[in-house]
């Protein structure tokens, strides 16, 4: 094997965000783009040699020959062995979970998640470490600083590595394993979840399924799971083939994107249970007959019944939520005596929770629900929990819903996006909502009063690490909140998210429509941050 050491100058963008480096195709495709990143990330690793690495993505346009590099690169490099998914493809909780199933060192998971995917879309890297779980901030900012520096880059001058025929082979020093991406993972689930009762309440017909896999990464873990093994039928996975583009969607599991399992669902052939996932099967939106459950119920309600599950049956350590999340599972977490946690952004800051065992469940309200049996958000594992709930209760989801809402109150929730800002425009907003924050606690806006305004700083218990500038809350006396947070994870321009929520305790008050129901509070943002005025736009590109 010969190793060929290449020179390179750095490129100045390669600053990871909420969840790794995510460019336009085109830009991951200039001379030594990719290159520079991932011999940035090898060399902030300490030593690699002879250790294993887990390499997969969710398929889109790009994935196979970024693998083909990533091989040659890490064989130049000295990493011992290299597990790979079949076709290149793995999910991201399939890739967690077999960074710690193999006792890796890391793994390389090539995704832009819900972005789309084809020669003029997305593109994205991550590094995950020994845990599963996405590498810190420690680690991103030593992957981005090297790339400042890089002078050169290695690789091993071997051919092509056929991806899709599973088996090891050595190759001078580097044994190269692909592996069917989604066995070990079918595994893991059937170790959390009550196969027997899912496969009776199936065939039974007590639930029927939909599940859309939205062209990505989840159509075959969901055939394989849903219908080869719980016995649904082959109908319930719809666009169940990955594609590179993504069939020409956004594979974003929402109302908006996933609007053909939206649609039946809220006409008179829905089936039971409704789901979707993401790109690289992350996040998961949950609908019933006739209902959506918004991600921050979900969580609410995964922890609330989380002791009917055989994983979970002794209940759970703590739970936890990314800081925008609605205050839902604080209820629960508040009733049952358990710590809850409110992290920034992103599943990095659950990291530490998860590996000391404060935690057994966290969300965030972007569509991302998951456990301690991985270090990512898991989309399907959460669909495997709803369809275990509805299988234990004999409730459909509406009615388990309704019921949570009755015991615990309401959380109206909602989310609006303002998407490819121009920069310039969204750091004024932020900047004059900073400005506004001294002045604002204290003043009454109809019957909302301000309790406290502040930008969220989070000091993580257990490294002792602190990330600031992770949003700007303004929280009222009532309980209600207005957030604003720039996105991390966008190409073009800037995304600004407005979370707003508002609690409801009167049942005769909780089959509202949330955004008739948060009128006021979204005028009131619309006030304090002018984002339609400074933009000239009308209305949000995507409500969630
Ligand atoms: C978005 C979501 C965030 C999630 C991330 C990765 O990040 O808001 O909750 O962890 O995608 O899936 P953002 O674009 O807001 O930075
Ligand atoms: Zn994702």
């Amino acid at each position: 094997m010969q190793i060929e050491t290449i020179p390179t100058t750095p490129y100045n963008d390669q600053n990871p965000g909420t969840s790794g480096l995510r460019k336009k195709v085109k830009v991951f495709q200039q001379p030594g783009y990719l290159e520079n990143f991932v011999q940035s990330i090898f060399d902030s690793l300490g030593d690699i040699s002879n250790k294993t690495l887990v390499l997969g993505g969710d398929g889109r346009y790009f994935n196979r020959v970024a693998i083909q590099i990533i091989i040659k690169m890490a064989a130049a490099n000295g990493f011992g062995e290299l597990i790979i998914g079949q076709g290149g493809l793995l999910s991201t909780p399939a890739a967690s979970n077999i960074i710690r199933k193999y006792q890796a060192f890391g793994g390389l998971i090539l995704s832009a998640s819900h972005n789309p995917g084809g020669p003029d879309e997305d593109f994205g890297i991550k590094y995950n470490v020994s845990n599963g779980g996405p590498a810190s901030e420690t680690y991103t900012e030593a992957f981005y600083e090297r790339s400042q520096a890089i002078t050169e880059y290695k690789t091993a001058n071997l051919q092509d590595i056929d991806l899709d025929s599973i088996g090891s082979q050595q190759i001078g020093t580097i044994k190269i394993t692909i592996i069917d991406p989604v066995s070990d993972y079918a595994e893991l689930m059937q170790s959390i979840f009550d196969f027997n009762l899912l496969k009776q309440s199936i065939s039974s017909g007590y639930i029927t399924l939909l599940f859309d896999a939205m062209s990505a990464i989840t159509g075959p873990y969901a055939k394989r799971i849903l219908v080869d093994i719980l016995g649904a039928s082959p109908e319930s996975v719809i666009n169940a083939e990955p594609l590179e583009d993504f069939g020409g969607h956004h594979p974003d599991p929402n109302l908006a994107h996933a609007h053909e399992l939206a649609e039946l669902m809220f006409s008179e052939k829905a089936p039971t249970f409704g789901a979707a996932s993401d790109g690289d099967g992350d996040r998961n939106m949950i609908t019933g007959s006739n209902i959506f459950v918004t991600p921050s119920d979900s969580l609410a309600i995964l922890a609330a019944n989380a002791h009917l599950i055989p994983a979970y049956s002794k209940g759970l350590s703590g739970v936890a939520r990314s800081m925008p999340t609605s205050q839902a599972v604080d209820r629960v977490a508040a009733k049952y005596n358990i710590p809850c946690y409110e992290t920034p952004t992103g599943w990095k800051f659950f990291g530490n929770l998860l590996d000391e065992g404060k935690i057994t469940l966290c969300g965030e309200e972007s569509f991302g629900t998951g456990s301690d049996h991985v270090r990512e958000k898991d989309g399907l594992w959460a669909v495997l929990f709803w369809l275990n709930l509805i299988a234990v209760r004999r409730q459909p989801v509406i009615d388990i819903v309704h019921d949570h809402w009755q015991k615990f109150g309401r959380d109206i929730y909602c989310r609006h996006d303002y998407e490819a800002v121009e920069t310039p425009i969204a750091n004024s907003i932020v900047e004059d909502l900073r400005k506004q924050l001294p002045t604002l606690p204290g003043q009454t806006f109809g019957e909302y009063t301000v309790k406290y305004a502040d930008e969220f700083c989070y000091e993580d218990s257990i490294d002792g690490s602190i990330s600031k500038n992770q949003g700007i809350r303004i929280g009222f006396e009532n309980g209600s909140r207005i957030v604003f947070r720039l996105s991390g994870t966008g190409t073009v321009g800037a995304t600004l998210r407005i979370y707003i929520e508002r609690f409801e305790h009167d049942a005769s008050q909780h089959n509202q429509d949330a955004q008739i129901a948060l009128a006021f509070l979204i005028d009131l943002a619309e006030q304090l941050c002018e984002v339609k005025k400074r933009t000239g736009r009308t209305e949000p590109d995507v409500i969630t």
